[in-house]
């Protein structure tokens, strides 16, 4: 499958003082929902179609995974993906495809389930830090998978005989992608599932609409308790992928930072209700209008809060990069606690190299704001703190380049270009490619 742009893994973006923002910016789908939709493709034979996805490289490279089973994926539209499933699909991901995105794991639930075998490079910790697929295989488990591990690999079989049988599984950690595994898993299971301690997410939700409109019986998707009826096989369908959350709150905060109005459109209340909140504590305002966010921060300066990150609907750990950029401008001190990565901390040394006064005490962050921040050469850790480096150039003295930017391409399309649209002094500079 080809993207629209190359994912220049020497490119910059070269970012200054800027502010106030205005306009309107639009969200795209939902990285996380998307991901997990293209796998769900694997449950049966047809041609599906999934709109609102997003051009980023994680989806190539989902595309990639499905294609090494023998799934054919063109991108009929920027944002529209076909996806081709034939009868006989393999059962195997290589390496390479799980090493360059660990998301890739959300196959083995459909995998085991259409064909009663899966063989799956076990993702290894990542920039997050330990990263254990446990509650995975746990579940699965119960569903009566069974599973070893050698040379690199999981690999999970199911009697011929028995295929995957429903289950009551208590999850022992609302996991996000874990829930997913063991959603469409059971959909074609024999028998009833009950996912307790279910994972809440709106991409949780938003795959259960898709896989019941393949024919699923779900009950319960986005509470704790779901519950799936399995059923004996599953058809073709189109689905639109709902917007991006965590897009829409990195302009929010961007607006939070460099002042302004700007509608965030397509944003979704219902999908952020805690952040807002926060927002709203820190004196960023945002008002939900039919078309989206419209959001403004005036000349006050932003105040500080606490916040501590938590399985939806809490204050979500994919935010916390940005909300801690903004409380190293604000007025006061403000405690961040990260219970969801251990090493999701690492991009505050870079925040440090632009000046801001941040200390990290195991999985707590203290940060006391400065009048401002000043520019200087970092680098993107990972997709999330990549995006809060660029929003920190935004309120920096000076010119800040971010580099490690194939990181942000992850999980954002056109994020300069998006960015400068509301009026923020934002470029992507792809440098040639020394080595060729
Ligand atoms: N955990 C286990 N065992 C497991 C699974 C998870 O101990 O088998 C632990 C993790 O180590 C972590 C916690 O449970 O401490 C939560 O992890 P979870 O499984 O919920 O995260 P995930 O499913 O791997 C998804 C998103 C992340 C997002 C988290 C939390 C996708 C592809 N990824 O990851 O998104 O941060 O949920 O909401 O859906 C991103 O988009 O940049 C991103 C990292």
């Amino acid at each position: 499958m080809s993207t629209l742009y190359s994912h220049n893994s020497n490119a910059q973006f070269i970012v200054r003082k800027s502010g106030p923002l205005r306009g309107r910016v639009r969200v795209g789908g939902a990285k996380n929902s998307a991901l997990k939709l293209m796998a769900a493709c694997l449950l049966s034979e047809g041609t599906y179609v999934l709109s609102n996805v997003p051009d980023i490289s994680d989806v190539e490279i989902m595309s990639e995974v499905l294609e090494s089973v023998g799934v054919k994926v063109i991108r009929t539209d920027r944002h529209e993906l076909t996806v081709w499933t034939p009868k006989e699909i393999a059962c195997e991901i290589p390496y390479e495809l799980v090493d360059k995105m660990r998301a890739s794991v959300v196959v083995l639930g459909p995998l085991l389930a259409r064909l009663g075998r899966a063989r799956v490079s076990m993702p290894g910790g990542d920039d997050f830090g330990h990263r254990p697929i446990d509650i995975h295989l746990d579940g699965l488990s119960a569903m009566g998978a069974k599973f070893s591990v050698a040379h690199g690999y999981v690999e999970g079989v199911v009697s011929q005989s028995d295929g995957l049988r429903g289950a009551e599984v208590l999850l022992e950690f609302p996991s996000h992608t874990a829930t997913e595994n063991l959603l469409m898993a059971a959909t074609l299971a024999n028998g009833t599932t009950v996912i307790d301690n279910a994972a809440r997410e709106p991409e949780v939700a938003d795959l259960a609409a898709f896989l019941t409109s393949m024919g699923a019986r779900i009950e319960g998707a986005g509470t704790s308790r779901i519950v799936v009826e399995g059923v004996r096989s599953l058809h073709e369908s189109k689905h639109r992928v709902i917007p991006d959350r965590v897009e829409a709150a990195t302009f929010l905060a961007a607006v939070g930072l460099a002042r302004g109005e700007v509608l965030v459109e397509e944003a979704r209340a219902d999908h952020m209700s805690m952040l807002l909140q926060k927002l709203h504590d820190m004196s960023v305002e945002v008002e939900e209008v039919p078309e989206g966010l419209l959001v403004r921060r005036g000349t006050d300066r932003l105040s500080s809060v606490d916040v501590a990150t938590l399985p939806y609907p809490g204050v979500a750990t994919d935010y916390m990069p940005f909300l801690v950029t903004m409380l190293s401008v604000a007025d006061g001190v403000g405690i961040v606690t990260e219970n969801l990565f251990s090493g999701r901390f690492r991009y505050v040394d870079e925040l440090r190299r632009m000046g801001a006064d941040i200390r990290i005490r195991g999985h707590h962050a203290v940060v006391r704001g400065r009048q401002s921040l000043s520019g200087a050469p970092v680098r993107a850790p990972d997709i999330r703190a990549g995006a809060a480096l660029v929003l920190a150039g935004l309120v920096a003295e000076g010119e800040t380049s971010v580099s490690g930017v194939h990181h942000i391409d992850r999980g954002y399309e056109d994020f300069a270009a998006k960015l400068s649209s509301i009026g923020a002094d934002v470029l992507r500079w792809d440098q040639p490619d020394q080595s060729q």
